[in-house]
């Protein structure tokens, strides 16, 4: 009886998180009264750029770790994105209830509270260096950022995208965007894969592992053997010159893991994305819990460290809902520091090469 009531017609409603619905009308609305002067709170909104392999992995992560309940998949590649969301959208029951929908044109992002950027071209070949694929990557910024800033403007933007130091750089001045709101995720992987390798050959749980790597997200990061501890012991105290050529241990073999993680992780499978995503979730973890963790992140770090100039590169932050609070100034023995200057002087010289 109720069902010969129903009239198929499009009614314009909300879901009780602030996204505006068209749906085609039910008979169960007769049992569903809306109350008037209701207004939905927004939830913490999420947009994803890119969903690619490192795009849908960090959707998964943010999903799976309940980090939003509100998140937008955005690909110029509208029929993608529209698959991964529905792919999504079929395990809901067991992510807690999101609503994850696809974008094409940037519309659907409006009032996002965290845009990730992961579009960009894909580093190829033997040595899969993130420079070679920076001049792509900025154009297809260019071509996304501008909408994203203007319908977001209170939005965090974390760059994902290699050469991701530099396509911050890159994302901070196509967006006109403040230092503390734009930063990349940077070296806080390269730092987990400092921990995971000290800790495997201590064979110690890597959570009890603290230390930084620092700089580019590229073949100049500067493993910062003087800052590590092991279960509140000093390594560097222990073991006689630690990560230096005189070190009769060779600590420094291990440099190779994280300076060349990419190639040796895409060998087989051709790219890297479950390390990257769990790391972007781990600092949108930090910024819900709005507590300050310190996490190895970049921004333009000019001023600090001795530089004069304008150059993102990795280093110690502490991490709010609002951004990069503070940047830390991480003592260095002279040869990290020295390092640290040639990191920056090959990030400035890339940064240089933009084309504008
Ligand atoms: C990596 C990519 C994200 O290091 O640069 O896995």
């Amino acid at each position: 009886m109720m069902a010969s009531l129903w009239v198929r017609r499009l009614l314009t409603s909300c879901d009780g998180i602030g996204n505006k619905l068209v749906r085609a009308a039910s008979s169960f609305d007769s049992v569903m009264k809306p109350l008037e002067g209701f207004k939905p709170t927004p939830s913490f909104k999420i947009t994803v750029v890119g969903s690619g392999q490192v795009g849908t992995a960090v959707a998964a992560f943010l999903l799976a770790r309940n980090l939003t309940k509100n998140l937008v998949i955005h690909d110029v590649k509208y029929d993608l994105a529209t698959s991964e969301a529905l792919d999504f959208s079929h395990a809901s029951a067991f992510l807690g209830n999101p609503i994850v929908r696809a974008c094409g044109d940037g519309n659907r992002t409006k009032n996002s509270d965290v845009i990730i950027i992961t579009a960009g071209a894909r580093p190829s070949g033997k040595t899969r260096s993130r420079l070679d694929v920076m001049h792509k990557t900025v154009e297809i910024l260019k071509s996304v950022v501008p909408k994203l800033a203007k319908l977001s403007p209170k939005a965090v933007f974390i760059v994902i995208c290699n050469p991701a130091d530099v396509m911050t750089f890159a994302v901070q001045r196509i967006g006109n965007l403040e230092k503390h709101r734009c930063f990349t995720t940077g070296c806080h992987l390269d730092t987990a894969r400092f921990r995971y390798l000290i800790a495997k050959r201590l064979k110690v749980p890597t959570s009890d592992v603290k230390g930084y790597v620092i700089g580019e997200h590229g073949s100049t990061a500067v493993p910062v053997w003087s800052s590590v501890t092991v279960g509140g012991i000093r390594l560097s105290d222990i073991v006689k010159d630690l990560g230096t050529a005189k070190d009769a241990e060779k600590w420094s073999d291990l440099v190779d893991g994280i300076l060349n993680a990419g190639v040796h992780v895409s060998k087989a499978k051709g790219y890297t994305n479950w390390a990257v995503g769990l790391t972007t979730s781990d600092v949108v973890a930090c910024m819900l819990q709005n507590t300050g963790k310190v996490c190895c992140v970049g921004t333009d770090v000019k001023g600090l460290y001795c530089l004069k100039d304008s150059v993102v590169l990795s280093v110690p932050c502490r991490v709010t809902a609002n951004g990069i609070s503070h940047i830390m100034e991480l003592p260095l023995t002279e040869d990290e520091h020295k390092n640290l200057l040639k990191s920056a002087d090959t990030l400035l010289s890339a940064q240089c090469s933009l084309k504008w």
